[in-house]
């Protein structure tokens, strides 16, 4: 297994709409155990295969507490939502930032596991959040999207800021 780059905002290549799998071969399966693993390293509880330059309708999340129930979804849809729930939500492609968005309470998400098999879940609370953050993933949009233009433009110069700083301290320390 190896660990991916995770692409981080405002790179272009997030905005990317993906493309429907259709090939389950060992190449994918590969991609999800690489995914599972860049998840876990990055103490995220979910990842969209959109974030690590992968254009293709899957995502992995654990959204246990043990975090040793890793789960993928392979061409998610949500079939219905309902109700209203709005969470503290932060993304591994914008690390720092965090916002409350408003997202379903609960939906019925229909997918494909990794032995080419579709199946149906009913799911709230966390883990209809974190698909439904993922799923916005696969269609290029970002939990910062939903903020108001200047907050964004906020969001954007609070990185450019901590990235200057952070390639300064590189220039000022031997890194190997
Ligand atoms: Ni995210």
């Amino acid at each position: 297994m190896a660990k991916l780059n995770i692409l981080e905002f405002p790179d272009p290549r997030l905005t990317t709409v993906a493309s429907a799998v259709v090939v389950f071969d060992e190449a994918l399966k590969l991609l999800v155990a690489d995914m599972t693993e860049t998840m876990y390293s990055a103490h995220g509880i979910g990842l969209a295969a959109t974030q690590v330059n992968v254009h293709k309708r899957l995502l992995v999340l654990d959204v246990s507490e043990e975090q040793n129930q890793p789960r993928v979804y392979i061409n998610p849809d949500i079939l219905s939502r309902s109700g209203e729930q709005s969470h503290e939500e932060g993304c591994l492609s914008v690390p720092g930032i965090y916002a409350s968005v408003k997202r379903a309470e609960n939906i019925t998400v229909r997918a494909v596991g990794i032995d080419g098999i579709s199946f149906e879940e009913q799911l709230e609370g966390l883990h209809a959040v974190c698909i439904q953050h993922e799923m916005d993933h696969l269609i290029g949009r970002l939990f910062v999207d939903y903020l108001s233009p200047l907050k964004r433009n906020m969001v954007r110069k609070k990185l450019e800021k901590q990235r200057k700083v952070a390639s300064q301290e590189a220039e000022d320390h031997l890194v190997i």
